[in-house]
């Protein structure tokens, strides 16, 4: 099971092989802005750390984990998007997304942050999505998914900016 194709993307499950993938995306300090304040992560900590815990998402639940996205038009990888139980809120689906820098401003996060309401709502689940106060294109992107303002909260994004985090959320 993986995330339902939208107009121009189609999605599939990381494996073992797909460190090189996560790189990409991980080593840009502009990426890493608002997750990590620019630090960039290591091969290592790729292949040891997050792959594993990426594929480990997927035991839960079939729907759960985060899913690699690529462009249908021609293959090009462009990131990742999340689709998780949420570890504060029992029974609420965290979403997120995660896109290489080259490929911002086309729409494609909205376009897949739509897709995962969509299928958030079909399972009458409460959504919600969390990020850095000053993460503006991800929050105006849980506005355009239809998410409202939450709460600020003190969340786990660390080292995190030392301002409050944001969650947003769609109610069932
Ligand atoms: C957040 C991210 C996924 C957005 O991807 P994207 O494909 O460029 O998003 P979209 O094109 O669908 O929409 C972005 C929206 O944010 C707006 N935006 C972008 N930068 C902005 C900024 N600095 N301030 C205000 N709005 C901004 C865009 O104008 C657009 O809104 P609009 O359509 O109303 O004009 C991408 O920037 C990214 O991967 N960032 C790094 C990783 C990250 O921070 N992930 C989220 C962690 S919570």
């Amino acid at each position: 099971m993986t995330l339902s194709d939208t107009k121009r993307l189609t999605f599939r499950r990381f494996d073992e092989k797909d460190a090189y993938l996560l790189f990409q995306l991980d080593s840009d300090p502009d990426v890493m802005k608002y997750i990590t304040l620019g630090k960039p992560r290591t091969k290592k900590d790729i292949r040891n750390n997050i792959l594993p815990k990426i594929i480990k998402s997927y035991d839960s639940t079939s729907h759960y984990g985060i899913f690699s996205a690529f462009l249908k038009l021609n293959g090009d990888f462009i990131g990742w998007f999340q689709f998780e139980a949420d570890k504060l809120i029992p029974g609420a689906i965290e979403i997120g997304w995660r896109l290489k820098k080259n490929y911002w401003g086309n729409g494609y996060a909205t376009e897949g942050a739509k897709m995962l309401v969509s299928t958030g709502r079909k399972l009458n689940r409460l959504i919600v999505a969390q990020a850095m106060i000053e993460n503006k294109a991800s929050i105006r992107v849980m506005e355009k998914a239809g998410l409202t303002f939450a709460e600020e909260f003190w969340g786990d994004y660390k080292p995190h900016s030392g301002k409050p985090d944001v969650r947003y959320e769609l109610k069932p």
